[in-house]
């Protein structure tokens, strides 16, 4: 059955919430540091612990944190002006002899600026044990979801689109900036919390029913967020959140293809996925050819993680609730593994993919590695990218590039290597490195450094050229020509900052 929790019953459950501070800040201030901690690392005890004798807020932690069967009378004062019976017949609650318990996940979920409230199905049994999914399972808020949300470009925008929203997280932090809300999904159990979830946290957005860009055929948006289902496999669904029903990369491959066409001039769309390293092909020349073949679009693929198959098949089967050891896992990892290696696929990449509609004649398109960093993209970055890539455009010739003035980044590092020699160390090589966002490194030689230290914002570049020339004995041409590429990957990566 699909849960529908009315926009009257979702109403009711704000006012429980707020009146009982089931929220972003009273749920923490409750359980204390410690216990609050545990608890998101799936350590049940110490939050049951702190919340014996804490009321109908410490109900409310027990009965949708912990998966806990609390006393009839007790959900009913927590849950109040909501009738205990209205929230079973409309899927909230479950009975049983001893008394209720959830059948959905409600959860506080919020940013800096405050919360809202989120609704999913449960993904663990009574008693704490995980148990696999259902084929229609919605997700609550993972690990991916936080890494879109983080990622994406925070800037005041009209329309914004949310395709595949499931619990609908992304649209929450999205009414942030955006005037208008579309949220999509597939699965009808999706849209029904979905709608729960914006009901209850008073958000307002559109929901549409359908597959990819269905719903929203002809419509263009100034933003879109995608968390899709991007895991790389046989073409088949299990699990709607995380099968597409494409062969392998596909999925990427045709919002790559499609999602310019639905946006506005200058808009922004960000989505995560998956693409194959198969044998004999660069990724890079893989994902760029999903390309719209017209161009004008600006794309940045980051690679944030790159597994081999047997990794990704195993975390994937585990985050589906199987023992990998368990006949079904087996089933599954043998089909899996065997449609991998008949493609020759020898790892899986995933990561961020920004695109932006352009009406520049020569659109920017590059992929990056961000792999091993503790960082990963963040919207700061991702505006900042897109800035520096209208920068440079603007600045494409090197006159103009030479007459430009630029200052370092306040966060960057110069590291120099050397190795052990006969008479001591022996200089192998500079870096610079940005100590903030994701921590960016390029080498540099000792022009190179010298530029840096000079790029303060009182002189061009062409100046400070000439300067290092004449310093050298080397001839300007020369150390010109040598020195833009490196100049203009050090913009684009924000270690040197134009002065306007
Ligand atoms: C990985 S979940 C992301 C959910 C949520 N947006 C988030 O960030 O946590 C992928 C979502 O895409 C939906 N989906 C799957 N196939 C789809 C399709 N063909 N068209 C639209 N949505 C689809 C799933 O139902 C699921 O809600």
């Amino acid at each position: 059955m699909v849960p529908w929790l009315t926009p009257t019953l979702c109403a009711g459950l704000r006012e429980a919430f707020q009146r009982v501070g089931f929220d972003v800040d009273g749920v923490p201030a409750l359980l204390g540091p410690a216990a609050h901690a545990a608890l998101s690392r799936d350590e049940p005890v110490p939050a049951r612990l702190a919340t014996v004798d804490a009321g109908p807020l410490g109900i409310c932690i027990r009965l949708f944190l912990l998966g806990d069967t609390e006393p009839e009378s007790a959900v009913a004062e927590a849950l109040a002006p909501v009738a205990v019976a209205d929230a079973v017949a409309a899927g909230l609650l479950r009975g049983g002899p001893d008394g209720l318990r959830a059948a959905l996940d409600v959860r506080p979920h919020g940013d800096d600026r405050g919360g809202w409230w989120v609704v999913s199905d449960l993904d663990t049994r009574p008693g704490g044990r995980r148990a696999p999914l259902g084929a229609d399972h919605v997700l609550g808020v993972g690990q991916a979801s936080l890494s879109l949300a983080s990622a994406t470009v925070r800037r005041p925008v009209g329309r914004l689109l949310d395709l595949g929203t499931g619990c609908g997280v992304q649209a929450l932090h999205a009414a942030r900036h955006a005037g208008e809300l579309v949220a999509t999904d597939i699965n009808q159990r999706a849209l029904a919390l979905a709608a729960a979830t914006f009901a209850i946290s008073d958000v307002p957005v559109e929901l549409r029913a359908g597959a990819w860009l269905e719903p929203v055929a002809g419509d263009r948006f100034d933003q879109v967020v995608c968390n899709p289902p991007f895991v790389a496999g046989p073409p088949r669904v299990r699990h709607t959140y995380r099968d597409s029903g494409l062969a392998g990369d596909t999925v990427a491959a045709r919002l790559v293809g499609a999602l310019p066409k639905h946006l506005t001039d200058g808009g922004v769309a960000q989505l995560l996925a998956c693409w194959l390293h198969v044998r004999g092909q660069e990724w890079p020349d893989r994902v760029t050819s999903w390309l719209p073949e017209q161009g004008g679009v600006d794309a940045w693929f980051v690679q944030r993680e790159l597994a081999d198959p047997a990794l990704y098949v195993g975390t994937w089967l585990r985050d589906s609730g199987l023992d990998p050891a368990s006949p079904q896992a087996r089933r599954e990892a043998e089909e899996w593994l065997a449609w991998l290696a008949a493609n020759q696929v020898e790892g899986i990449g995933f990561g961020f993919v920004t695109l932006r509609r352009t009406g520049a004649a020569e659109p920017t398109v590059l992929c990056e590695d961000l792999l091993d960093t503790p960082v990963g993209l963040t919207g700061e970055e991702a505006v900042g990218w897109l800035d520096r890539v209208d920068w440079l455009r603007a600045h494409s010739s090197d006159a103009a590039l030479l007459a430009a003035r630029l200052t370092r980044s306040p966060d960057v590092l110069l590291e120099r290597f050397a190795e052990p020699g006969p008479d001591g160390w022996l200089p192998v090589g500079s870096t610079v490195r940005r100590l903030d966002g994701p921590g960016w490194r390029h080498e540099v030689d000792d022009p190179g450094t010298a530029l840096l230290a000079g790029c303060q914002g009182a002189l061009s570049v062409g100046e400070l050229l000439a300067l290092l020339a004449a310093a050298g004995s080397r001839p300007t041409a020369e150390l010109v020509a040598a020195s833009l590429p490196a100049v203009r990957e050090l913009v684009r990566h924000g270690l040197l900052v134009p002065v306007e």
